[in-house]
């Protein structure tokens, strides 16, 4: 008799360069499940069939990631709160014919900068840069944890100043461009949430920001060093940090959902990345 594994996937356009499947199969391995984690390059026009293939082909979840991770949420029968503040889901669990979705990117980066690289942010100043889709998927865990205040600064103030209206009920957050950052406000924590790395840009960052007491984390990560990463330490940074602890963190949350046991983050963080 063949018993056929349990099918998971990352679906995205392109997505060969997602480490998804490593992490996935290394925690698959230390907690002795058999299940299967596929690449799957899917262009937008062929979002839905191809998740409503892959449930009728024994899908039992899946990370969705760019640029899908909106327009999925059209697809859903039930969205987390977390998701829906985000407005964006990067995990569906699939069960008895419904659509879960979710969104483990905020919590993954919180228990990176608190669990992992034991920051307090109660009460910090954290500057973000960047405004688009990554930036709202992580303003609400931030605000959880009470900081003294969170600027958003970005190249277009518009869309700095929308999303910072969005989650203003929430907590103490304002918006500015990036050359308005103030020397004086005193950054414990400054995160780039821009797209300018992919393509190997630095953009005009606010140097005002970086002081001697500034932890500077990138949501990118890479091999060697990102570019923001560098232009932080060149600036004074305290420390500066890629995002592959929120990778494996989130990834670790999307692999409770699915299997409901919550893997060593710790021993599959070391072996898949480097540090800056
Ligand atoms: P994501 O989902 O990765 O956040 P996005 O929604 O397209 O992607 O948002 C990209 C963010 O990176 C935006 O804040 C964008 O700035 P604008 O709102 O001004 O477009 C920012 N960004 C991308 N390339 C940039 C560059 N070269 N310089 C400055 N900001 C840049």
């Amino acid at each position: 008799m063949i018993t056929q594994v349990d099918r998971y996937g990352v679906m995205g356009y392109p997505v060969s360069h997602s480490r998804s499947p490593v992490i996935h199969r290394l925690f698959a391995l230390q907690t002795g499940h058999a299940l299967q984690y596929e690449l799957l390059q899917v262009p937008p026009d062929k979002l839905e069939d191809s998740i409503q293939q892959f449930i009728r082909t024994g899908g039992r979840g899946l990370n969705i990631t760019v640029p899908h991770k909106t327009e999925v949420t059209r697809f859903v029968n039930q969205l987390s709160e977390r998701a829906s503040n985000a407005g964006a889901v990067n995990t569906l669990a699939f069960e008895d014919g419904e659509v879960f979705g979710d969104n483990t990117d905020g919590v993954g980066l919180l228990r990176d900068l608190i669990g992992n690289l034991e920051l307090d942010l109660n009460g910090a100043n954290i500057l973000i840069l960047g405004a688009g889709g990554a930036t709202r998927g992580i303003l609400a865990p931030l605000l959880e944890v009470q900081p003294a205040s969170i600027t958003i600064a970005n190249r277009t103030l518009t869309k700095a100043r929308a999303l910072a209206e969005q989650f203003s009920g929430v907590g103490p957050i304002n918006a500015c461009r990036f050359r308005e950052v103030s020397r004086r406000a005193h950054y414990n924590l400054i995160i780039n949430a821009t797209s300018a790395g992919l393509t190997g840009e630095i953009p005009p960052y606010p140097e005002a920001a970086v002081s001697a007491d500034s932890f500077c984390y990138d949501l990118s990560y890479g091999l060697t060093p990102t570019p923001f990463s560098r232009w932080a330490l060149e600036h004074g940074a305290r420390q500066s940090v890629m995002g592959w602890g929120m990778l494996v963190e989130q990834a670790a949350e999307s692999f409770h959902i699915w299997r409901g046991v919550h893997p060593d983050t710790a021993a599959v963080l070391s072996q898949i990345s480097i540090t800056a």
